[in-house]
């Protein structure tokens, strides 16, 4: 046995509810996260409507790394480095657009949409049949429900596997039956200072701060006021996955509030029934997507009385140092709902969910104060605590019922801790 280190501790204060403040700040942490996490895991980058047709691309971030999401002439959807083979220049400055190639702008060597290789300038010439690289960097991308995932490791298992079960919670939030979901606006790009871990357990299952950190909405009659409504709900976490989810019930009110009636029966039609059970219980629907893709659906009512319009947003905490979190934000709705119910959800996700919305610049002042207090080596030693008490389990992962480990109530930190420790299981190896 070698000599204990301060990592060790950190495993074993997670273990017991305690989070080590370091690990919002540690710049070897961090390292670690980008070498294990990463660089391993598959990560969402994009929606495939961004990309309607053959040549439209998007440039996205994966820690520091610069990739382009892109659909070929085939009309498969790709990804490969930003980044030329030559001496290393980035491929484009946009981020996002429609190109029939990409040409470097140092020396002019060309990329198919592919990826591969298909222009060399001078080459019989200057290089005198040097065997050079056949294509970019290519980066792995699979699809799910509309999102593309990117995962940097050539050797990680298909998403299927990534994704496990938390499959069922993406059906549930993205329906599956015919009527798949677009972007309609975003994705919006903002950054943060606070460590990319923070949103995201944030999402994984905080619904404790919504009371407080939201005071105003609930106030303002935009959010229930009673404690007891939101220990109305439940929460679950995928088993060895870190994926998590919450649901709160409805108080009173019609089955999935917030969309026009006729939408509301597609989306249940299209549901096992164990889904549709929940679709007509279920008002809001959060989770965290292991690691940093966090997912909401929710309503905004704009009056006291008045009707409640839905919205959904799907979010990436991206981190770019261990103080700095780039977030990209897209609002989704369904495609085939009225023009006029898109115009309203974006609208309320805007207000609320946007990069000026109101709930979100709540929850970002809190987290950079978080940020912050982390900031300073000073305070390396303290510890913050995850120690509400374990919620009481539900039956869940049976046959009809919803998978994953379950529990009652929806203000819990079951899921914040099994997204750490999660997380710590990860830099083990
Ligand atoms: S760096 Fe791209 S062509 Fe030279
Ligand atoms: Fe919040």
């Amino acid at each position: 046995m070698g000599a204990k280190t301060p990592w060790d501790a950190i495993g074993e204060e997670l273990a017991q509810g305690r989070v080590p403040q370091v690990i919002y700040r540690s710049p070897e942490l961090w390292a670690q996260e980008q070498a294990r996490i990463f660089s391993r895991r598959w990560l969402l980058v994009a929606h495939e409507s961004e990309l309607p047709a053959p040549g439209c691309f998007v440039r996205r971030r994966i820690g520091g790394l610069s990739v382009l999401i892109v659909r070929g002439k085939d009309g498969q959807i790709r990804g490969m480095l930003n980044q030329c083979v030559h001496r290393g220049a980035e491929l484009t400055g946009y981020w996002q657009g429609a190109v029939r190639a990409f040409s470097c702008p140092y020396h002019g060597w060309t990329y198919d949409l592919d990826g591969a290789l298909i222009g060399v300038p001078f080459r019989e010439r200057l290089y005198a049949g040097a065997a050079l690289p056949n294509s970019a960097h290519l980066v792995r991308v699979e699809r799910y429900r509309g999102f593309c995932f990117a995962n940097l490791d050539p050797e990680a298992p298909p998403l299927a596997e990534g994704l496990g079960d938390f499959r069922w919670y993406l059906d549930f939030w993205f329906q599956p039956g015919g009527m798949e979901m677009e972007v309609a606006s975003g994705p919006d790009r903002w950054l943060i200072a606070t460590n990319w871990k923070v949103p995201s357990e944030n999402f994984a299952g905080d619904s404790y701060h919504t009371l407080f950190t939201h005071r105003f909405a609930a106030q303002g009659g935009y959010l229930p006021t009673s404690a007891r409504l939101h220990d109305q709900g439940f929460s679950v976490r995928i088993p060895g996955l870190g994926h998590t989810a919450n649901f709160a019930y409805l108080a009173d009110g019609a089955p999935w509030p917030g969309v026009p009636p006729a939408l509301a029966e597609r989306f249940e039609a299209s549901y096992l029934p164990e889904q549709a059970a929940l679709f007509r219980r279920v008002r809001t629907a959060l989770g965290n997507l292991f690691p940093n893709a966090s997912i909401h659906t929710t309503v905004r009512q704009w009056e006291r009385e008045g009707p409640l319009v839905r919205f959904w947003t799907v979010r990436t905490w991206n981190p770019q140092s261990p103080e700095q979190t780039e977030v990209l934000s897209w609002c989704l709705v369904p495609r085939q709902a009225p023009d006029s119910f898109k115009a309203l959800s974006v609208q309320a996700y805007r207000l609320s969910f946007g990069p000026s919305g109101m709930v979100e610049q709540d929850d970002v002042a809190v987290w950079e104060g978080i940020g912050r207090a982390a900031a300073d080596p000073a305070g390396d030693g303290l510890s913050l605590s995850l120690e509400m008490a374990p919620k009481p389990p539900l039956p869940g992962g049976g046959p009809g019922q919803p998978p994953g480990e379950i529990s009652q109530g929806l203000i819990n930190e079951d899921n914040a801790r099994t997204f750490l420790q999660t997380w710590w299981r990860c830099l083990q190896g």
